[in-house]
């Protein structure tokens, strides 16, 4: 409806242009928007007051005549002028009507259609060395959302799990493991608790001089291709990667093994990564490291930042992988669109990396590269979510205790169900709550990790959501029980309550458009939390089954199953495992 007002608009103001009532130069930025209070009709623009002086009119006046000019159109009930020359848009009942019907009957809920694009999402890639930390869970979930929005509107979207399995740390993980070996210890005994085998190499490698020399020997082995050596950091990463999987499993997170592509994957492409920036004329020599000096970054005496690409020693960085990742989702994976769900702190790596690619002539202007950055994941204390000892919170533990605790929450509310019903519902709860905590709140603020709060069923929460869908399913399961037919009812909008709910529904396609162009999942949430709440003031004052007329339930169940498929398909969006009943 939007884009139809803005093309009545756009319209319009070729009319006047082309009576001369308006320069031809002029290209304002047609700005849409819905308004707050309904009495102000659906939608508002602000165009005749930042046209008016272009016009050399003053902007009721100009207000009017565009409004008189404006194309007819069967959606728009009515346009008026407000204030100082707003024009309100009052949508017609019908058309809406005709827009829910076309949802209903569009198994993709008839959201708008989009120009399918290749779009790369970079997202979770932790580190191997250790476990997945809480850290990790923002770029695994957040990204999700976001790559399962965009394949939902056709793009074609390629996971790419950049996962950190290189560099000098494994020459301490394969000694120690050498030393276990030697020792005949098991080995995958060890590795079941990455975090504490990481821990007690690092303790070998401070206290041993011999230990650490030994891993520094193993770190170049491995870089120059020693089969052995790559024997054991197969063997390494493939446990890392299996704990990776069980998270992700749990987490209901899209990402298999085919997804991986670590950093090791651009090693051999390092080097020619480096010997293509100088001949693109950008690589400068400083202490004997290889840099890109960018003019654009400068540190606080005002001289330009170098991105140095490699050491003295001849040692790669993180940023030139990036750079070899970034030629790859070009040229072999053609993206349209990279997104990187990275922290928010690692915003100046990324915007210097993509400079630097974009002046060596390595990604076109056409690709775009989005560094779209997420904040702290914080304690109650506002400081960054420890364990009480003051280590980091394994992802695992993390998740297992959202489990145990929803169990105790769902036993209190239901006593009839059996274990393995109560097992299924205390994840979904546990887990959806964890990800619907984190998903809801602007992805770029940290925010404040509460168990308390995130398993409420009051507010905007899983619980709340859940709950809520399943109420909508229970109308829509009764209709069908009493064998209720009205597949081919028509919508009809007559009372106030079914109209909003009407209105709510129909900015479901603007809101997944949303998310897609900027990676937002939370306005998705905050969009279903509104939807259930306009659903159950109107089921307070519409009742459906029990409608005065056939004719009033029919079209009244149609708007429950389009709220009950709005919600279901908004929370998968969100990879939210939802319930029959709770
Ligand atoms: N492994 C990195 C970390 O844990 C994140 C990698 C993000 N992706 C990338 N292309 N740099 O901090």
């Amino acid at each position: 409806m939007k884009q139809h007002i803005l093309e009545l608009l756009e319209q319009t103001l070729a009319i006047l242009k082309s009576q001369g009532l308006i320069d031809n130069d002029f290209q304002p930025r047609l700005q849409v928007d819905r308004t707050k209070d309904k009495s102000h009709g659906d939608f508002a623009t602000n165009v005749a007051l930042m046209t008016a002086k272009a016009a050399k009119k003053p902007p009721r006046e100009l207000a009017q005549l565009l409004i008189d000019t404006l194309p007819q159109s069967e959606h728009i009930a009515k346009v008026e002028i407000a204030g100082p020359g707003f024009i309100n848009f009052f949508v017609d009942d019908n058309a809406l009507a005709n827009q829910i019907e076309a949802a209903y009957q569009s198994p993709n809920l008839a959201i708008a259609e989009e120009q399918p694009q290749t779009i790369v999402v970079d997202l979770s890639s932790p580190n191997l060395a250790k476990e997945m930390h809480v850290g990790h869970l923002r770029s695994s979930i957040i990204g999700d959302a976001v790559a399962r929005t965009l394949e939902f509107q056709g793009h074609k979207v390629i996971r790419q799990n950049h996962v950190g399995d290189w560099g000098t740390q494994f020459g301490m993980l394969l000694a120690y493991m050498e030393e276990k070996r030697a020792a005949n210890e098991e080995i995958s005994m060890a590795l079941s608790d990455l975090e504490s085998f990481y821990r007690a190499a690092k303790q070998r490698f401070d206290e041993s001089p011999e230990f650490a020399n030994r891993a520094r020997d193993l770190v170049v082995e491995l870089q120059s291709g020693n089969e052995q050596c790559l024997a054991l950091w197969r063997e390494f990463n493939e446990i890392s990667l299996a704990h990776c999987q069980s998270v992700y499993d749990k987490l209901n997170v899209k990402l298999t093994r085919a997804d991986v592509r670590g950093e090791s994957a651009y090693n051999d492409d390092l080097t020619q990564v480096v010997a293509d920036l100088d001949a693109a004329g950008v690589l400068t020599e400083d202490q004997g490291a290889k840099c890109v000096f960018l003019d654009e970054f400068k540190n606080q005496q005002g001289d330009p930042l170098p991105v140095i690409v490699q050491k003295k020693g001849g040692g790669f960085l993180y940023s030139t992988t990036d750079l070899a990742a970034m030629r790859y989702r070009q040229n072999v994976l053609h993206a349209d669109r990279v997104l990187y769900f990275v922290d928010q702190r690692q915003g100046l790596h990324f915007q210097q990396v993509f400079t630097v690619a974009r002046k060596a002539g390595f990604v076109s202007n056409s690709t775009s590269l989005e560094h779209l950055g997420f904040g702290t994941m914080n304690g109650e204390d506002g400081k960054p979510f420890k364990t009480r000892s003051g280590d980091t919170v394994k992802l695992i533990d993390l998740l297992v205790e959202a489990e145990q605790r929803a169990m105790e929450l769902v036993k209190q509310k239901n006593t009839e169900l059996s274990q393995q019903e109560l097992e299924t519902i205390a994840n979904a709860v546990g887990i959806g709550s964890v990800k619907y905590a984190d998903l809801s709140k602007n992805r770029s603020s940290d925010y404040i990790f509460s168990f308390d709060q995130m398993l409420s069923f009051e507010g905007n929460t899983a619980p709340y959501l859940l709950y809520a869908l399943t109420r909508v399913s229970n109308i829509a399961r009764k209709a069908n029980d009493q064998s209720i037919n009205y597949q081919d009812a028509a919508i009809v909008l007559a009372e106030q309550k079914e109209i909003d709910l009407a209105n709510k529904l129909a900015q479901f396609a603007e809101t997944i458009k949303r998310v897609a162009d900027r990676g937002t999942p939370h306005v998705l949430c905050g969009y279903l939390f509104e939807l259930a709440g306009t659903f159950s003031s109107f089921y307070e004052a519409c009742p459906v089954l029990s409608a005065d007329t056939e004719a009033q339930r029919n079209s009244r169940l149609k708007l429950a199953k389009v709220t009950e498929r709005t919600l279901k398909t908004g929370l998968d969006l969100l990879g939210i495992e939802t319930l029959e009943r709770m």
